[in-house]
């Protein structure tokens, strides 16, 4: 059979894109500092959180001099805790959770930014600098009451925090 020179070219041309897709996509799921949501962790149930050691009473935990853990749910339409109270200069690192659907995490004008899945715990670690005050949104459409969800994230100076609860 008689094959077009041309014909050859287009076809070579086509193997090599259909390849490289297949590289691609494959990269893109397994390739180096790519993670997808992490499946290491046994799930949580949403509908049960109130049992859960992490996520019954939403809070914020101190765990080391400077560090601190919060501890957050996600829910239609909020976040609790809210207001959420750190200190300056520390590190805190956020674990979310959801309660119902699928939310966000955001804290406006950083890049603390995270899907929040009912059943996984998103996870982020911020350096925290000096006092202010942060809006907490929810990027995810997840219903009616979706543009008034929001929270508050208040970084106080040193001197003046107290975890909730201290006397
Ligand atoms: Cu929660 Cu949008």
């Amino acid at each position: 059979m008689n094959i077009h020179t041309y014909e050859k070219l287009w076809l070579g041309a086509a193997m090599v894109l259909i390849v490289f897709f297949i590289a691609s996509v494959t990269y893109g799921a397994i390739g180096a500092g790519v993670a997808m949501v992490d499946d290491s962790e046994d799930t949580l149930d949403p509908d049960n959180l109130g049992e859960d050691d992490r996520f019954a009473d939403p809070r914020v935990e101190q765990v080391g001099e400077d560090e601190y853990e919060v501890y957050v749910v996600a829910r239609t339409f909020f976040f609790q805790p809210n207001p959420i109270e750190v200190p300056a200069d520390s590190t805190v690192t956020f674990y979310v959770t959801s309660g119902d659907v699928i939310h966000s995490f955001s804290v406006v004008g950083t890049n603390a930014n995270a899907m929040v899945i009912p059943g996984e715990v998103s996870t982020m670690t911020v350096e925290v600098g000096d006092p202010g005050e942060y809006g907490i949104v929810c990027n995810e459409y997840c219903g009616p009451g979706h543009h008034d969800m929001e929270g508050l994230l208040v970084v106080v100076p040193e001197d003046e925090f107290e975890l909730e609860g201290d006397e």
